[in-house]
């Protein structure tokens, strides 16, 4: 009797949705969904990095949830909806900063404090950044890396057969470039993306013209968004804008930096996640200058990995957050990933030349936090502030789009 009753289960075991990989197989017990937007070239080789260290750590099953497109201009819609459905993946990105705060605030995360005095993340990670990760004194994502978005990347050939020997310092030398470039035929003498991209080519030349301090300000609400010198850095915006690539907004980053790899364009403003991306599509033709007139000064983003509330495998992710804050997952995530690694614990020798750079320079610039990439500004602020400037792109009024960027700062400040 007992015996047919336990085949009887077994048998239904069989039919029932687990058996047919439904919602409790022990496949799915084991599978840990990392939700990315890093779906193709350096940012897959990073992801992959990653992935290879928790494969060696945990004894889970990474499963591939990335939606591409740059700075997760797709994957962050989808992500808000599944949240907003109840589906959350296992585990998602975020941006170190007011972009966390805002899942953070609407309760969408998991305190990790009591982790990070298990993994020793508090002695291993600088404290700034921390604060950036925390609210209330907790702690709510691992971080990764950190980048630095203010680089300007160039096309060394396109740049030595058009005359230009020495790259430019300066907004002044940086424009008599591109006037050169445009002289010389080259197509694109600045490459650009949409929105996003130009909204990091704005910051970038706000830098310049505020300064590190006024420019911190525009975002904490210590700067005039409707000063002279904001309207001054948007006449020079809009000067830059018109030696960049005139299809700019149908272009993600990649698409841009596709016009400097083809020798179409000689300079591209990205973050330093765009070196590995032109090694993985093997491009080496290419050197680097902070944006003209920054100076010193590091714009960075951070990005990390959170605990979902509501994560079907709970466990799983966090053998995924402890490989993402390890020495292990990080050095192999950001040597392929073009980033630093968040720990100051490491060893910069074992980093490509441009990384051993950034850590120097990480250690001693002036540091600003970048809008686009939420480290300075909230979701809400960054899409009022991507949508004013793709208006701009088309109607060029400056005038409208210093309006428009003091209303989308605002909504920022939190
Ligand atoms: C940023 C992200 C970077 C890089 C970039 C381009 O938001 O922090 O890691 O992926 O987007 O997609």
């Amino acid at each position: 009797m007992r015996r047919a009753a336990v085949a009887a289960v077994g048998a239904l075991a069989l039919l029932s949705p687990a058996a047919c990989g439904g919602a409790d197989s022990e496949a799915d017990q084991k599978d840990v969904e990392v939700f990315t937007w890093w779906a193709d070239g350096g940012e897959k080789a990073g992801l992959d990095g990653l992935v290879a260290t928790f494969d060696e750590q945990c004894d889970y099953s990474f499963v591939n949830g990335a939606v591409a497109g740059g700075a997760g201009s797709n994957a962050k819609q989808v992500l808000a909806s599944r949240l907003q459905q109840g589906d959350a993946p296992d585990t998602f990105q975020a941006h170190a900063g007011a972009e966390l705060s805002d899942y953070i605030a609407a309760g969408q995360v998991e305190d990790l404090s009591a982790l990070y005095e298990e993994w020793g993340l508090t002695e291993a990670l600088p404290s700034g950044l921390i604060d950036n990760l925390s609210v209330d004194g907790k702690i709510y994502s691992v971080p990764a890396n950190i980048h630095r978005a203010n680089v300007l990347w160039t096309n060394k050939s396109v740049l030595s057969d058009a005359g230009v020997t020495a790259e430019p310092t300066t907004m002044a030398d940086f424009l008599a470039a591109l006037e050169t470039l445009k002289a010389k035929g080259v197509s694109a003498p600045l490459a650009i993306g949409k929105d996003w991209s130009q909204l990091m080519l704005l910051e970038a030349v706000l830098i310049s013209d505020l300064g590190p301090e006024g420019f911190n300000g525009l975002w904490n609400g210590g700067t005039d968004w409707n000063s002279p010198d904001v309207a001054k850095g948007l006449e020079n915006y809009k000067q830059l804008l018109s030696y960049t690539n005139a299809d700019r907004d149908t272009y993600d980053w990649t698409d841009a930096g596709k016009l400097l790899m083809d020798g179409k364009a000689g300079f591209f403003l990205m973050g330093d996640w765009a070196p590995s991306d032109f090694e993985a599509k093997g491009f080496a033709d290419f050197g680097h200058v902070a944006f003209p007139g920054n100076g010193d000064t590091f714009q960075w983003l951070a990005d990390s990995f959170v605990l979902p509330q509501g994560a079907k495998n709970p466990e799983g992710t966090k053998c995924w957050l402890k490989t993402v804050g390890s020495a292990e997952g990080q050095q192999a995530f950001n040597i392929k990933k073009g980033s630093i690694p968040a720990r100051t614990d490491v060893t910069a020798t074992d980093y490509p030349a441009y990384q051993q750079s950034a850590i120097e320079a990480w250690k001693t610039a002036t540091q600003v936090p970048s809008c686009a990439h939420g480290a300075a500004c909230s979701q809400g602020a960054v899409e009022a502030a991507n949508s004013a400037i793709g208006k701009f792109s088309s109607d060029q009024d400056a005038a409208g789009l210093q309006k428009a960027l003091a209303a989308a700062a605002a909504l920022g400040r939190n």
